[in-house]
């Protein structure tokens, strides 16, 4: 049994070798890249959204307590009220529902129509604060005006796109105003792997299954998805991509340099939000039996998450691989 996001699954117990392929990042588009680009997304959206999308349960389980921590900060910092956040490629608008709050005011632009026509529906039948553009963010600024923004927050788009697209973004943090934020949940390479704390894996890997309760490793896994998942994997990496074709987790190097040049300050060094909470939300969510998933899945992920933070308490947790981590990056103008 396996994740398929987080690295640790792949550090230590794999099936699959060579999983995750570090490599750098593109430093121009192509045509043709961006078209194998958008086929692998056609081709793997429904695999992707069942096992990155999660079931909202499991999904708000894993990310609302980081996504809560996010809007408490950015509100405890900011004095502007309603506090305008825009969010870029906000997908289906799932993290809306943890950000959009009476206190603030929600703007999201994704390009892919389908995603902001549920985004939309989603804003409804939660009754959100929200207004979702059509749009592509490299030139967002032609839809929306950056100098009236309090806060940007994008959750897991930037590593797809090319160095070329990204000082695009960057160049258009440069017209936010001053004092306003930039939050990203990105995954990064820290590379602070420690041998000395390799040792740990093998009993934390046990204490996280343990606080699965009866929800226990060893239930029948949905074997199509998971047949699924390994031939997803088994084909970025013979095509020697991270997972698809154009992604690629960030450097610290990399990022504090993009921050520097769009004239924002990092003021914390990236963090990271979630590892055996992601670990179990995408292990069990592809365990066969549905309604035991659901009903229990969500209380297994809280004890994961709560070994997340005392493990990221101690300092230990960004030290127990040199692969990569979904981390919080806070910049600020
Ligand atoms: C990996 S998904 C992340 C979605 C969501 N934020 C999440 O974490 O689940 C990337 C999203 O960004 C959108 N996207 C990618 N490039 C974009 C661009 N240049 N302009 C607008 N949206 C873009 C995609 O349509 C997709 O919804």
């Amino acid at each position: 049994m396996f994740c398929l996001l987080n690295p640790m699954s792949y550090t230590s117990s794999s099936s699959t070798p060579g999983a995750f392929v570090r490599r750098p990042r593109i430093h121009v588009t192509t045509p043709e890249l961006e078209a194998q680009e958008n086929q692998w997304w056609e081709k793997h959206s429904q695999l992707i959204h069942e096992i990155w999308g999660l079931p909202e349960a499991l999904s708000d389980a894993v990310r609302g307590p980081y996504l809560l921590a996010t809007l408490e900060k950015l509100l405890r910092e900011l004095p502007a009220r309603p506090l305008k956040i825009l969010e870029l490629g906000c997908g289906a608008g799932w993290a809306s529902r943890h950000l959009a709050t009476t206190e603030t005011k929600l703007t999201g632009i994704d390009f892919s129509e389908n995603q902001i026509a549920l985004a939309r529906q989603n804003a409804k039948e939660h009754k959100l604060n929200c207004n979702y553009v059509v749009g592509n963010f490299l030139s967002a600024d032609q839809q929306i005006s950056f100098s009236d923004c309090d806060a940007v927050f994008v959750h897991c788009a930037l590593h797809h796109l090319s160095t070329e697209e990204l000082h695009q973004v960057f160049g258009l943090f440069s017209k936010l105003p001053k004092g306003s934020k930039v939050v990203l949940i990105e995954p990064v390479y820290l590379d602070q792997g420690s041998p000395l704390l390799a040792w740990l894996d093998k009993p934390l890997r046990k204490l996280s299954r343990k606080l699965w309760g009866s929800l226990h490793v060893s239930a029948p896994a949905n074997q199509i998805l998971q047949k699924q998942t390994e031939d997803l994997i088994e084909e970025s990496n013979s095509k020697a991509w991270f997972l698809s074709p154009k992604e690629v987790p960030f450097t610290v190097e990399e990022l504090s340099d993009l921050a520097t040049g769009a004239g924002l300050k990092m003021t914390e060094a990236p963090k990271p939000v979630t590892y055996f909470g992601l670990e179990t939300a995408q292990t069990i969510v592809m365990l066969a039996d549905k309604e035991k998933t659901l009903q229990q899945g969500p209380g297994a992920i809280a004890k994961n998450v709560w070994l997340d933070d005392l493990l990221l308490t101690f300092g230990i947790l960004p030290r127990l691989t040199n692969n990569y981590f979904f981390c919080r990056i806070c910049l600020e103008k």
